[in-house]
């Protein structure tokens, strides 16, 4: 029997389909708007401070803006953190809310380029619409700072598209889904994993950089520093107040305050959330011992 050829075509076409939605950025969309509403903006200002978008973005002699520059060491070169102020230019000025929401949570620039991972835009995927509109409603509203951060000191090889294999097998490695049944520890799995994005830090990470999700919070190294394990085995002793008063100050429950890079966590976002915000999170950390 005669086999027609064409019924190979698509195994034949599938690898070319394959790269293309491994490249294809997710499309923009028209729907989201910002928004000058003055209570979205109270939140979007909000929001940036729970995101911890300061600890990276403040301006290099400008802390007040967040107008980029700081230098990231990790273990695949320096990165330089960009200018988010609305200049036109060198800034986010021209950026509609639909470019803003997919840079934020696919980790694509308007063009279309990829960013690296270096932005933890794998934690704010799970952001919500009106989260990621807020924040760049109130980002927009912004005194504009014209600079531009020096260009990244990374090999040869790390080029933005070897990005899609990492974004390809990042999912691979994502934390398993999880039902709480509480509103509180809801909210504060979304401020972990998201907003707040303790995992960049706690989350160990193979050989590719990628966290592995099913040891999530489990410790890691930073820069040849030791970020402590945060997970139940780890916070077996702490309890729900322990863990509110160390998001306030960074005291700990051995009577230490908390030092290294966890200090401008603790200064610059987790002690300027809401009462019900922190409570959030220490509910969620410390769900384990509601099972005991
Ligand atoms: C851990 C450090 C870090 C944190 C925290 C962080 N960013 Fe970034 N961000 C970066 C780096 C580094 C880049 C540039 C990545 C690249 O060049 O590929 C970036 C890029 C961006 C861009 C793209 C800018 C451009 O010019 O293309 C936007 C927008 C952005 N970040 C917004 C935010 C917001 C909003 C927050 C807080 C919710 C935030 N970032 C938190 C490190 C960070
Ligand atoms: C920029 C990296 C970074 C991020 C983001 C981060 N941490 Fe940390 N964290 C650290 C480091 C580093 C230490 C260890 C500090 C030290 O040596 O005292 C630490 C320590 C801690 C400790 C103390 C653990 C112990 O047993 O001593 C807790 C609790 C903690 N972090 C919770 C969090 C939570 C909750 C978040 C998210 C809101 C978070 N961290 C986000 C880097 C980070």
């Amino acid at each position: 029997m005669k086999s027609n050829v064409w019924l190979w075509a698509p195994v034949a076409a599938s690898p070319a389909l394959a790269a293309v939605i491994l490249f294809m950025p997710p499309p923009i969309s028209d729907k989201l708007e910002f928004s000058d509403d003055a209570e979205t903006l109270a939140r979007g200002e909000y929001l940036v401070t729970a995101g911890g978008c300061v600890s990276c973005h403040r301006g290099v002699g400008n802390e007040e803006a967040f107008s980029g520059g700081l230098g990231l060491e990790s273990d695949f070169g320096v990165f330089h953190v960009p200018n988010i102020t609305p200049d036109a230019e060198t800034g986010i000025g021209g950026w509609s809310a639909g470019e803003f929401a997919r840079a934020m949570r696919h980790g694509r620039s308007p063009s279309g380029g990829f960013y690296f991972p270096s932005f933890p835009y794998r934690s704010y995927a799970g952001l919500t619409d009106e989260d990621v509109v807020a924040m760049g409603s109130w980002l927009m509203t912004l005194e504009p700072v014209r600079f531009e951060a020096p260009a990244h000191e990374a090999p040869w090889w790390l080029i933005r598209p070897a990005i899609a294999g990492w974004n390809l097998l990042a999912g691979f490695y994502q934390p398993p889904a999880e039902e709480f049944g509480d509103e509180l520890v809801e909210r504060g799995a979304y401020l972990a994993r998201n907003l707040g994005h303790c995992g960049e830090c706690h989350t160990p990470r193979n050989s590719l950089g990628i966290p592995v999700g099913n040891r999530e919070f489990a410790g890691a190294e930073l820069g040849g520093d030791t970020v402590e394990a945060i997970d139940a085995a780890a916070l077996g002793e702490w309890t729900f107040d322990n863990f509110d008063l160390f998001l306030l100050i960074g005291l700990k429950p051995d009577g230490e305050f908390v030092g290294g890079d966890m200090n401008e966590v603790i200064e610059y976002n987790t002690s300027r959330l809401s009462d019900g915000d922190r409570d959030a999170l220490a509910a969620f950390f410390t769900r384990h011992r509601r099972e005991d």
